[in-house]
Order: structure tokens, then sequence, then C-alpha cells
């Protein structure tokens, strides 16, 4: 989940189709998708392809049932005038990530192979580096992110939910940007939208920063201390068509922490005090999932088909972990996990 920022990635939203053999195909491509993109990325280890599977919470009592993460619900949408935070469908989520566009290509294309009819494509959107890591309104995005012992700390579930540590909380919110807009304003009232000098990427003195910069309302401290998110934005867009965009993919160990930040730029912190950037910018989309470690993934996955049982018997089918009816998912096995991921 905490990966450099890489060249190329994919955003693939998917929706499982409604009946057991199709939740029975993704629990078993839960099992396999180490091997998968070991087979794949194997051809060119330089490239460091990588995937995250999230669950969104319906298809998690689909495939799983309880016992259940913590704090996975579906994505809350938020209205508050013309600023809409939409909440559209979205069981699974494959989040590729690498240095060549090629192998990220290669691997969407197997997974889908062996999804075939299990699932329906409710988005997808392939991004790219863009210059020096910036967005498409110009500006470096992804500096203060934390990184070593900050990151795994603001990303990976620990004690709070012990069945699930080494999980994390992912949103995701794709970004529609009205450029003409956006380059019409001076570039010093961008800097103030954004809360960093655009060509230098240095944070704006607080003498200068008004409390509305993207930067200061998704700032959250509590008790004194900044709840961090890890963020692997990707940029796209479509010139022939106007669209230009960011596709936003936050993973934190708490998606109270985003929900806050999204809150605070969509409401305003205090009310009305609004995050600028949603004057040129509209969220089409908004999912919120809950991704496993690999290991974790592995073992619901030898859970679900040591348990599977007759289709006409869809409650037992859907109770996939064998341990769920103890409430336990044999935590021994899901302990020490790579949290590296
Ligand atoms: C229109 C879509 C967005 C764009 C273009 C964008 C762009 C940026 C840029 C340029 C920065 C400053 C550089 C950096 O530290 O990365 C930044 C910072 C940040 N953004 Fe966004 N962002 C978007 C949406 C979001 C959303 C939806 C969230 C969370 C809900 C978010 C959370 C953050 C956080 C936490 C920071 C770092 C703040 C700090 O500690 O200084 N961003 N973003």
């Amino acid at each position: 989940m905490i990966e450099p920022l890489r060249r190329a990635a994919i955003f693939l939203v998917l929706t499982i189709n409604p009946d057991l053999a199709s939740e029975a195909a993704v629990r078993s491509i839960c099992g396999d998708l180490t091997k998968l993109v070991r087979a794949v990325g194997f051809r060119d280890p330089d490239a460091q392809l990588s995937c995250v599977l999230g669950i969104g919470s319906d298809a998690w009592d689909r495939l799983f049932g309880n016992p259940r993460p913590a704090e996975l619900h579906a994505f809350q949408e938020i209205v508050a005038g013309p600023r809409h935070a939409v909440s559209t469908p979205g069981d699974l989520i494959f989040h590729i990530r690498g240095e060549r566009e090629d192998l990220c290509f290669e691997l969407e294309t197997q997974i889908m192979m062996r999804l075939g009819d299990a699932v329906s494509t409710a988005d997808e959107v392939a991004g790219f580096r863009y210059f020096d890591n910036r967005d498409l309104l110009g500006f470096v995005d992804g500096t203060e992110n934390p990184v070593d012992e900050e990151a795994m700390n603001a990303v990976f579930i620990g004690d709070e939910d012990p069945l699930f540590a080494g999980g994390s909380y992912v949103i995701v919110q794709k970004y529609l940007h009205n450029l003409a807009a956006w380059n019409a304003l001076p570039v010093e009232t961008q800097e103030k939208i954004v809360g960093r000098t655009k060509m230098s990427d240095v944070e704006l003195d607080d003498s200068v920063k008004p409390t509305s910069a993207h930067n200061a309302l998704t700032t959250i401290v509590e008790n004194g201390v900044e709840k961090k998110i890890y963020r692997a934005n990707g940029v796209f867009g479509n010139p022939g068509k106007g669209e230009f965009g960011t596709y936003f993919i936050g993973y934190a160990r708490s998606p109270r922490v985003i929900e806050q930040m999204l809150h605070n730029m969509f409401v305003g912190r205090p009310p009305g005090n609004y995050d600028r950037l949603l004057d040129v910018s509209r969220a089409a989309t908004g999912t919120l999932f809950f991704a496993p470690s690999l290991t974790m993934l592995e073992t619901l996955a030898a859970r679900a088909a040591a348990t599977a049982v007759a289709p006409e018997d869809p409650v037992e089918s859907s109770l996939a972990p064998a341990s769920a009816k103890d409430g336990s998912l044999g935590i021994g096995s899901l302990k020490g996990l790579d949290r590296d991921e």
C-alpha cells in the first residue's frame, strides 16, 4: 500500500455480479493475486509491479461474512451547496502500480480474464506520471506524504482491530478539473488555494496562507497529534474530449481521518470556508474499501474454499471464513503480515 509514486497506475473499480458463482470466482482470485502479480512482475523486477485489492462493505458481507473490519462502511456522500462528494458503486478496487504501463496493463488483463463474467466494470482509469509528480493543475502532488515509520502508523490497522491488523482503509474519488477556469487564475491565487508555491513547491508561510488553503483544510490535529494519510493520486486525461483529472486515492488506518478531510474540503472549516479547488474540480466518483494485506487475503480465500458448501445453501456459503462461527479468523495465521505490501 505504501509504495513510492510510480510512473504508471491503474485504478480498476468493479462490482460483483449477483450470483454465488461470481462470488466464488472473486474469492478464488483473492487467494491467487500474489501469484499473479509475481508472474507478471517477474518479467522485469525493476518495474516494481504491485497491486492492492480493496473490498467494499457490501461485498465483504457477500464474500466473507463475519467478522468484518470494524470501520468498513459505504462511502458517505457530502452535499454542501454546489459541492457534492458523490457516493458511487464499487465492490472491488484493484490499484495497480509500476514503472511500466505495459506490465500494469498486462496484470489488469490477467485479472479481468480470471474474473470474466463474475464482475462488471464500474470505473477504469489509467494514470501516468506528469513531469515531476505534478497534478494537471501544475502543482507537485504528494510532497507531504508520511514516510517510513510515520507512514506505517498512518496506514496500517493495529491493535484497535487486531483481527484485521496489517490491513488499511482506502477511499477513492475521481476528480474532473475545469482546466480553462483554473488556468485563468493568477498563479498567486492558485498558490493560495493549494497552500504551496507552484514552481518550487514550498509551503506558504502561515502569515500568508489562507485557512481555506487545501493543505490547511486537510491538516487534521487530534489531541495535539497530526493525523496523516498516505496518498497515491493518479493523473489522467483525454485532451481530445476536454477531460483532465486527478484520481484521488488515500490509504488510512481509519476512514474517519479521510472523511474529516473531505468534510473540511466540501463543507468547510468553519462551514463555508471550503476548499476552492472544488470551484474548478468535480468529484465524479466516491467509494470506500478495506484492503487486507496479501497474506490476509490468501487466508480468507483458503478458509472460504475450505468451507464452501452447495450453492443451494446461500446463507452458509456467504459465511466464508471457517472460524467465523466462533468469531475468530484464526489470528495466529494473520499475524506477522508483511507490512510493506
Ligand atoms: C482535486 C483533487 C486534489 C488535488 C488536485 C490535490 C492536490 C494536492 C496538492 C497539490 C497538495 C500539496 C502537495 C502535497 O503535500 O502533496 C495536496 C496535499 C494534500 N492533500 Fe490533496 N488534492 C486533491 C484531493 C484531496 C483529497 C480528496 C484529500 C483528502 C480527503 C486530500 C488530502 C491531502 C492531504 C492530506 C495533503 C497534505 C497536507 C499537508 O500535510 O500539507 N487531497 N493535495
